[in-house]
């Protein structure tokens, strides 16, 4: 079988593992101080936000119960739609909870704003969000962000979860790919 070259596509280093690893301590340190052992519902937004969800709550030092959000908004564009379509909803109430919602990017804002309105609507006692990245210069509306790891630029990143058209979720790294043209 002819040796595959696909390791000289392998997405460039953006943040390295242990950089992430770093990040996710202090982050989880920060949650667990300010919810002080209050239980909390900790909603994953899928897909891309599977792995740093599970590395993150297990760093959590809270009483919690886990809950899956499916959302999709990009297809296989490296732009955002701005629509949202939700793909699996949440299996328990959230009202009179403390909900913490983890999103892998924000980079136009839409998708965690929607996410946000739509599980406000729900009554939790308290709402937050925590995002792994944020593209600061991308954003087209105003998104709270309550816990968040890393600015980054405008590039389009792969890897600990995140995709491109499905693929490079498996990477340990954040990493980035050129962009279409
Ligand atoms: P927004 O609605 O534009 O903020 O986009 C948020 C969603 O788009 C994220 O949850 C990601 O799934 C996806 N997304 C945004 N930027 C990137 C990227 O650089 N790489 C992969 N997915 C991205
Ligand atoms: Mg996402």
């Amino acid at each position: 079988m002819p040796m595959s070259d696909d390791s000289n596509r392998l997405p460039k280093v953006l943040i390295p593992q242990v950089k992430l690893h770093a990040r996710l301590a202090e982050l989880a340190q920060e949650i667990s101080n300010d919810y002080q052992g209050n239980e909390i519902v900790a909603v994953c937004i899928l897909k891309g936000s599977f792995i740093f969800f599970s590395d993150l709550i297990r760093l959590l030092d809270l009483p919690m119960t886990c809950e899956f959000l499916g959302v999709s908004s990009y297809g296989n564009k490296m732009s955002s739609s701005g629509e949202v379509k939700v793909t699996l909803d949440l299996n328990e109430p959230l009202s009179g909870r403390h909900v913490v919602v983890f999103e892998d990017i924000v980079d136009t804002g839409l998708t965690l704003s929607y996410i946000l309105n739509q599980l406000k609507a729900r009554r939790p006692a308290s709402l937050k969000s925590c995002s792994l990245l944020l593209k600061p210069d991308s954003l087209k509306t105003e998104v709270h962000v309550d816990y968040l790891g890393f600015k980054i630029g405008k590039e389009f990143v792969v890897g600990y979860g995140i995709d491109y058209a499905g693929k490079y979720r498996g990477l340990p790294y954040i990493g980035y790919v050129e962009q279409d043209h």
